[in-house]
């Protein structure tokens, strides 16, 4: 018999959180953490840094050319931002719910941003929106690899 779809392994994936200057300086990086940790994901990849201008633009590629993009990045390169890899089943849309839409004001209480953020431009975290874009950005942030 053909086991239940129920029972076959869920992959895991691994998913990038970048928590904002705006987060660092509000000493919320604790608090962004043991959220990700508490809901059962693990974090496997973890540093504090000053984001060369480059690493951002290329991260924010996507959005070069709207309006807001030289905004973000000036941001971003702001003061020191915590990159993270966090892996587990379903870690990618299991992070972006838990962060809550990309506008504060949008987001539901209970999310990262819907309890502690009022500002589009300081929404607290950066999550990589499907497996692919996560694949490319922890390249990009991890570039010295991470534990398989
Ligand atoms: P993030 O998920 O890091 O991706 C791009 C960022 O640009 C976004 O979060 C916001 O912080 C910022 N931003 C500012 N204005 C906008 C906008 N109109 N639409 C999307 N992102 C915006």
């Amino acid at each position: 018999m053909k086991p239940h779809k129920e029972f076959l392994p869920v992959p895991l994936e691994t998913s990038l959180v970048l928590i904002k200057p705006g987060g660092v300086s509000r000493r919320l990086v604790g608090e962004i953490t043991r959220r990700i940790e508490a809901r059962g994901l693990a974090v496997v990849g973890l540093k504090l840094m000053s984001a060369p201008r480059s690493l951002v633009e290329e991260h924010y590629s996507e959005h070069q050319g709207k309006g807001f993009f030289e905004s973000v990045v000036a941001y971003l390169c702001s003061g020191p931002v915590v990159a993270m890899a966090v892996r587990g089943e379903n870690a990618v849309r299991a992070i972006r719910a838990m962060m809550g839409a990309t506008n504060p004001l949008d987001a539901e209480p209970g999310t990262v941003r819907g309890d502690l953020a009022l500002s589009i431009d300081d929404n607290l975290t950066h999550s990589s929106s499907d497996p692919e874009a996560a694949a490319r950005e922890l390249a990009l942030w991890f570039s010295e690899g991470l534990p398989a």
